[in-house]
């Protein structure tokens, strides 16, 4: 029998697509999102780098998709229009599922401001690996914090569309975690964020 002939009938199992469980075995971590939501200033992205910072001194791989970082890149052909948003969102929830898909723990930090949009991406990434964690500052904080003046620009009408001012924040209803940014420590928060989400990246088998 010829080579050929010999593998006809033969399906190795290395031709077949590995899967996320085959990922989080070799990195024996769960791949999740972690979903940051809340207005400009609220302090979703200081909570990711911190949480980030901390799971991965502690061994575990780890990737950020932060709004700024990836309007310059990805989506720099997208605005702030409800269409563009919802765009913006859904192919971050792509890539947030890829990296998941891969083992990875992810950690997205966007505004997106309605639960509509939120809805979307929760579709694409999927319960069990979806964890929505609400920053939750009310308006006057952020907008008195104003870390990059754009609150300041927003009201003098330099900025339109901006979420707070001319467009509705729409408080998720039910959130896998709720941190009140104005109420406690950054130290504070990323403690009681590493607490929750400890146990669903944890790999025991
Ligand atoms: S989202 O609504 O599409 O989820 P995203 O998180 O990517 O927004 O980007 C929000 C960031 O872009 C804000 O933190 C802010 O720095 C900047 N920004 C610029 N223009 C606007 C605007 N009109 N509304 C909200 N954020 C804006």
């Amino acid at each position: 029998m010829n080579f050929e002939e010999k593998l006809k009938n033969i399906f190795p199992i290395h031709n077949k697509i590995l899967t996320k469980e085959d990922k989080e075995n070799l990195l024996k971590q769960r791949g999740v999102v972690l979903w940051f939501t809340g207005l400009s200033g609220s302090g979703k992205s200081t909570l990711a780098i911190n949480v980030e910072r901390e799971l991965f001194t502690s061994g575990y791989l780890t990737q950020i998709l932060d709004g700024d970082n990836i309007r310059s890149g990805l989506n720099k052909d997208l605005g702030f229009s409800e269409e563009d948003r919802k765009e913006n969102i859904r192919r971050i929830a792509e890539v947030a599922k890829l990296f998941a898909n891969c083992g990875v723990v992810t950690l997205t930090s966007f505004v997106s401001p309605t639960r509509e949009i939120r809805k979307l991406a929760a579709d694409i990434i999927k319960e069990g690996v979806f964890f929505e964690i609400y920053v939750n500052a009310p308006l006057e904080v952020c907008e008195k914090r104003d870390v990059k003046g754009l609150y300041k620009k927003a009201r003098a009408g330099e900025i339109k569309d901006f979420t707070g001012i001319h467009q509705p924040f729409e408080a998720p209803e039910n959130p896998f975690l709720e941190i009140r940014t104005d109420q406690m420590s950054i130290n504070e928060a990323t403690n009681k964020i590493l607490r929750a989400i400890l146990p669903l990246i944890t790999y025991n088998k």
